[in-house]
């Protein structure tokens, strides 16, 4: 059975995003689904190069563990996408990440197959409108260039409370029902 890829980017450990994608994973589990985590602070990554080797060679000419995680979403069924907010973007790893996929668009388009379940979390300290508006977009990158279908989004704002999402039981049922529809 193909897995769901839980993508963590915060460079914090036990941090809200995690906490959230975790009951994201509790609902997939009770669906008989697989998650797997991969946590972008402990890959050796580098931003895209712009080369365009993609183009002709349909994979990306860097091989680490970005190029490894690309090869997970591959051959996984759905995909937890998460990222904090910094500066009304989301953070710098989430921005390697997404840059990256543009290696997974080769000559003949997208090489990842279609129909993958995506959900997308961001979460905050203040700003909810505008980590919405990022969440949407992670969503519409992978509905747009990979064929995946959105199941929805969950936006968190923390007010400085790096365990806050954890004392949330509105959120985390939240995310547990989201993650029965993968
Ligand atoms: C560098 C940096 C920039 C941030 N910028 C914003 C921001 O623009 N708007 C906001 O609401 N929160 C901002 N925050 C707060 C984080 O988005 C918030 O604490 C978030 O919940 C962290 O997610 P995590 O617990 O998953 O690491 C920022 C935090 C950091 C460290």
């Amino acid at each position: 059975m193909s897995e769901i890829i839980a993508i963590i980017s915060s460079p914090r450990t036990g941090c809200n995003s995690e906490t959230i994608a975790k009951s994201i994973a509790e609902g997939a589990k009770e669906n008989g689904k697989k998650v797997k985590f991969v946590y972008m602070k402990d890959l050796e990554m580098n931003p895209c190069k712009a080369c365009n080797y993609c183009k002709k060679n349909d994979r990306c000419i860097q091989k680490d563990g970005i190029s490894a995680l690309i090869e997970d979403i591959r051959n996984s069924c759905g995909v937890i996408l998460t990222a904090p907010l910094y500066f009304g973007q989301t953070c710098a790893q989430y921005r390697v990440f997404e840059d990256r996929m543009y290696s997974a668009i080769g000559p003949n388009g997208s090489n990842v197959p279609a129909g993958k379940k995506v959900a997308a979390v961001v979460t905050c300290g203040a700003d909810a409108e505008v980590a919405q508006s990022e969440a949407d977009h992670m969503n519409f990158v992978f509905q747009k260039y990979f064929g995946a279908e959105p199941v929805g989004s969950i936006v968190f704002k923390d007010s400085g409370d790096k365990d806050a999402a954890s004392k949330d039981a509105e959120i985390l049922n939240k995310a547990k029902e989201l993650g029965k529809k993968f």
